[in-house]
């Protein structure tokens, strides 16, 4: 059960994915603790989130600027509050980036990450003694806490559809920050049972918001598909470059899992959900995907006929690392977590154009 007395912490919750996830939370009765440090967002974002939710459930959104690799910013929050769980977006994604700066990765996602366990334990862990004491076992407050992990944990995968229990894999520093942290989860739960912990495994996020006030907005030249596609659809950027014409797929070009943001958002809440109303979860990975794959080019023809804008390519060698064809094996999130993702490219499209052409510059409107 939702009270808005239960209140969660978002990490993170500024960014792209997060933002939605604050969304449907506030919809869905919880009261909201962001924390982020704007390294990769902007403050426009949080007051969208107030503009979508309305005045009356903004009153249960608190926001605080800090950094996870600061300590001090988490004992401060955690000392004046007690959070009912965390879900934990917080930290970089770029994998070119990482590649050229695995310092600044490891410091971000791995220390950052540390960090949170660390206060989450002082501060979450009241270990409660029932009476009379001697007849009876330490009681405890489960430590609640949801992790934004990452297909890219499978690596170039050997089988598709991907499922939970394939072997993982880590192609470069930003995939080996996940994969260490979700070691690091399972670790930590297994020798401390009060944990309990829900790894979920993004596909590929893509789409906005309905309302066209919530999107994604990256700082600097898109690495990803769906953010270049909007770019060149609203004429910040000339042509999409397509990575790989020569792949053993239907049309040449790459084949990925795309999940629509708002069904990503829904996820977090069927996995919060799950986490208070089930005792031995223990450390839980899950997929979130729709299990469709959908090509490059697919994407492009999608996009064009929501927008009805005409998107130039450009055929490119392959990108380096890229896997032929990844999707998801949704089975355990359908069967356990009772989600299931609702909608298909065209919606994915028609919101984040939607999204594109109320904002082409982002949230601030400066080029
Ligand atoms: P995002 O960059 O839009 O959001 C991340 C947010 O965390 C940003 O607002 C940023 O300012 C904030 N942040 C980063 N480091 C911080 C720190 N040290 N302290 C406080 N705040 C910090 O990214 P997103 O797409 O919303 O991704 C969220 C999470 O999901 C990330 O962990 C990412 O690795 C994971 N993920 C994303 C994708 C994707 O394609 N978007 C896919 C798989 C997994
Ligand atoms: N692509 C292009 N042109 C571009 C950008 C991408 O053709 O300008 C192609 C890529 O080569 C790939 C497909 O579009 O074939 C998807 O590429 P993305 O970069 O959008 O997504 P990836 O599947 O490579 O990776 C993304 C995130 C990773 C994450 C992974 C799984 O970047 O962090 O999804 O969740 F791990």
């Amino acid at each position: 059960m939702v009270t808005s007395s239960q209140k969660i912490l978002v990490t993170g919750g500024a960014g792209f994915i997060g933002t939605h996830t604050v969304v449907q939370l506030l919809k869905g009765g919880f009261s909201v603790s962001i924390i982020d440090n704007f390294d990769n967002s902007v403050v426009e974002a949080v007051d969208r989130v107030r503009q979508v939710v309305g005045p009356q459930l903004s009153q249960n959104l608190e926001f605080t600027q800090g950094d996870l690799r600061n300590r001090d910013d988490l004992e401060k929050l955690f000392s004046r509050t007690t959070f009912d769980a965390v879900i934990h977006f917080a930290g970089l994604k770029a994998v070119a980036e990482s590649v050229s700066k695995p310092r600044r990765y490891f410091d971000f996602n791995l220390v950052g990450t540390i960090n949170l366990y660390q206060v989450m334990a002082k501060y979450n862990c009241r270990k409660v003694r029932t009476l009379p004491t001697f007849l009876s076992r330490p009681t405890f407050n489960f430590i609640i806490m949801v992790f934004s992990s990452s297909a890219t944990v499978y690596g170039q995968p050997e089988k598709i559809p991907c499922e939970e229990d394939f072997r993982l894999q880590a192609m470069n520093p930003y995939g080996r920050t996940k994969l260490f942290l979700e070691e690091i989860a399972r670790d930590i739960q297994k020798a401390e049972p009060e944990w309990k912990i829900i790894l979920l495994r993004y596909f590929n996020p893509v789409g906005a918001h309905e309302s066209g006030k919530l999107g994604e907005d990256p700082k600097g030249i898109p690495n990803n598909l769906m953010p270049y596609i909007q770019q060149v659809a609203v004429g910040r950027l000339p042509e999409l470059n397509v990575y790989g014409h020569d792949y053993p797929t239907r049309d040449g070009s790459a084949i990925r899992d795309y999940i629509h943001v708002m069904d990503l958002a829904d996820g977090h809440i069927a996995a919060l959900r799950k986490l208070f109303t089930t005792e031995n979860i223990g450390c839980t990975a899950y997929n979130l995907g729709t299990g469709r794959g959908t090509s490059v080019l697919e994407m492009v023809t999608a996009f064009e006929k929501a927008s009805g804008k005409k998107i130039p390519v450009k055929l490119c060698p392959r990108r380096p690392g890229d896997a032929t064809e990844v999707y998801a094996s949704t089975e355990r999130a359908e069967k356990e977590l009772g989600w299931k993702a609702k909608y298909g490219v065209d919606e994915m499209c028609r919101d984040q154009w939607n999204w594109a052409k109320n904002n082409p510059q982002g949230y601030t409107g400066k080029p």
